[in-house]
């Protein structure tokens, strides 16, 4: 092993990069995969079976949980509550309400000498402290802020333009090749603000971690996910994650290097 290659070198192995490739939706499995989800949502006494299958436990001791909240906790708590995915926007977001959904849900807690093994502390838990997913923005209608994509830098606290929209109708055509119909359901472009997408880059964690890289990789969308609705919520956005996009095309669009980089999950945002 050449420890100055670890970076550049493949570190996940053909099983995972099998796994990656399987498990992506592509225009020729969208209709089978849409066809399969539908028919499960169609019928609540599936999910009700699927949602109680889990393995035989016998018999257990029961403990009962109680507790005093403190403040905090109940204000944390209330949040949670109030946490939900909307699929119907009417109004669109501002520049500062974007802003407060990141900066409030991705954002540096602690840094360190630069002896430190790690530059850093993010808001979220990361296997090796190694933060391998950056949030990207896809801006529709975010009032104040300029059409286009946009990543999002957390130690700068600011979103870098990547790419400016440039014709909205081709913008949007584009968009919608990522976001098809028939494996979304018929959400309006024109209503969304943005789109959030979990940009990981794989060999981030791989190249310490093997393939058991790729599952905390996974687990980091996870932790930015529940930050961004919570964040959400407590600002007045609504939200909805997003794993109905063919793969090929979104990563195209954000103009993604595979198989490292690829869009994890997506994130419709609104009002
Ligand atoms: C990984 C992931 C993918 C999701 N994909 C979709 C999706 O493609 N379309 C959709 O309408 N909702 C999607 N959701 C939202 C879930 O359906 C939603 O979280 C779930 O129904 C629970 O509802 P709640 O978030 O309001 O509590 C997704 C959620 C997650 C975490």
């Amino acid at each position: 092993m050449d420890i100055a290659n670890l970076f550049y070198d493949q570190g996940l192995s053909q099983y995972a990069l099998d796994f990656m490739q399987s498990s992506s939706m592509t225009p020729f499995n969208q209709l089978e995969n849409a066809q399969r989800i539908q028919s499960i949502m169609n019928i609540p006494y599936y999910s009700r079976q699927i949602i109680a299958h889990t393995l035989e436990r016998g018999t257990t001791e029961r403990i009962k949980l109680n507790t005093l909240f403190n403040e905090e906790s109940i204000a944390l708590r209330n949040i949670q509550i109030k946490r939900k995915s909307t699929r119907s926007f009417h109004e669109h977001i501002n520049l500062e309400e974007l802003a407060n959904l990141l900066l409030n849900s991705y954002f540096i807690t602690e840094r360190f000498e630069k002896h430190s093994h790690h530059l850093s502390r993010r808001s979220i838990p990361s296997g090796g402290a190694l933060y391998p997913v950056d949030l990207y923005y896809i801006n529709l209608n975010t009032i104040g802020l300029q059409r286009g994509v946009f990543v999002y830098n957390p130690h700068e606290e600011a979103l870098e333009l990547l790419q400016p929209a440039g014709d909205k109708k081709n913008f949007f055509r584009q968009l919608r090749k990522c976001f098809p119909e028939a494996v979304l359901g018929s959400w309006n472009l024109d209503l969304i603000s943005g789109i959030v997408v979990f940009g990981g880059v794989l060999n981030r964690s791989s190249c310490k971690y093997g393939d058991r890289g790729l599952r905390f990789v996974l687990m980091d969308v996870g932790a930015l996910c529940q930050n961004l609705h919570l964040s959400a919520a407590a600002g007045g956005v609504s939200c909805c994650a997003i794993g109905g996009y063919i793969d090929q095309n979104l990563n195209d669009f954000l103009g993604f290097q595979q198989p490292d980089e690829c869009a994890l999950l997506s994130m419709f945002i609104g009002k």
